[in-house]
């Protein structure tokens, strides 16, 4: 039976406090598909550090990420739950890829190029550049099939597929080439303060996202003062890019379908909608919250479960690197 199972692998930094579009565009979706196949979740903390972080603060927010991974529902018998930087494999397996990706398709990628606006590409890292590279030996590593991610991961995950063939068609087929997984509800949640910019856990002031772990309060209060658009009918329409996050938001924290929602408000206006939001959202997570901060009071537990599973993830990913390694004459 296992034989049969698809590979499944994906990640998430830790850096900063990780919100509901994390939980949306891809925790949620992880735990829907973790029966079905074999899973490898990372916390990809060579990729949180392609931009300074507090040394301490990164020992911390490792363990919280671990703490959330398991608080949403990752089971541990269908998950292997690792730190990147534990299993050696990735950083050497990315060196190979460096050497078959190329400095035009880094140069394309769009986060690089948003995330290099304020402070200018000449004084990012060399890290942040090549950080898909890393993100393709991640996924590489593990031969994954699927890779269940946000709409934001979509360009990385294309340029992780023409690397994949590029090296299959240069040096003998290696290397699975994987499909993105990206739903429709919940792929691209946006800012609350500002609907036209992604949600994101580095963006600076705290109306701008709900964090996973924000007390219920707190996140009732984040969406009553959400911005709105001008008009007072609930549609998802290009007009309304306020109300459609909102109701995006809304859709997939319960599953009902937007048109279903807009019936629903018909002839009420955003207050209704703000007030059953704001309660969904704040049920939703607190179970994850107090579940997270349980997990979290015995931070021994946290790190032998990722000992453990970076040990799984080493001996899973040691074939393929050694594979990797001699197609490119380094047996
Ligand atoms: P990261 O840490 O920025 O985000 C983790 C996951 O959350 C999704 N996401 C969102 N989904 C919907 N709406 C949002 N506002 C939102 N913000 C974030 C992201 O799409 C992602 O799925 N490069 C990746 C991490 C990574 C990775 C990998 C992912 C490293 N290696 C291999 C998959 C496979 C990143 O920075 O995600």
């Amino acid at each position: 039976m296992s034989d049969q199972k698809q590979r499944v692998f994906s990640g998430i930094q830790p850096s900063g406090n990780l919100t509901i579009g994390n939980y949306l565009g891809a925790l949620k979706n992880w735990v829907a598909v973790q029966q079905e196949n074999e899973n490898f979740f990372c916390i990809v903390d060579l990729h949180a550090i392609t931009v300074p972080q507090d040394p301490k603060v990164l020992a911390e927010k490792i363990r919280e990420v671990a703490a959330i991974y398991l608080a949403v529902g990752l089971d541990p018998r269908h998950c292997t739950i690792f730190r990147q930087s534990a299993v050696p494999g990735h950083t050497e397996l990315a060196w190979l890829l460096n050497c078959v990706a190329r400095f035009g398709e880094l140069s394309r990628m769009t986060q690089f190029k948003d995330k290099t606006v304020r402070g200018g590409s000449d004084s990012a890292s060399a890290g942040l550049f090549t950080y898909p590279v890393l993100m393709a030996a991640d996924i590489l590593l593990y031969n994954a099939d699927l890779v269940p991610v946000g709409d934001d991961q979509r360009q990385h995950l294309e340029l992780s597929r023409t690397i994949a063939r590029r090296f299959n068609h240069t040096y003998g087929e290696t290397f699975v080439v994987p499909k993105p997984m990206i739903l429709s509800a919940g792929a691209r949640v946006m800012g609350l303060d500002d609907p036209t910019v992604k949600m994101s856990k580095s963006a600076g002031s705290p109306g701008h996202y709900i964090a996973i772990l924000d007390e219920p309060d707190v996140i009732r209060k984040k969406v009553r003062r959400a911005k709105t658009d001008s008009g007072s009918e609930v549609t998802a329409t290009a007009d309304k890019p306020a109300i459609t996050n909102l109701l995006d938001i809304y859709s997939a924290t319960t599953g009902r379908t937007i048109p279903e929602l807009e019936d629903e408000y018909e002839g009420r206006g955003y207050g209704d909608l703000k007030r059953d939001l704001g309660d969904a959202v704040a049920e939703a997570l607190a179970p994850i919250r107090t579940r997270a901060l349980e997990l979290l009071s015995d931070p021994a537990e946290l790190d032998s479960l990722l000992a453990a599973g970076s040990e799984k993830a080493r001996e899973a990913s040691a074939p393929v690197l050694r594979d990797a390694r001699s197609r490119m004459g380094l047996g």
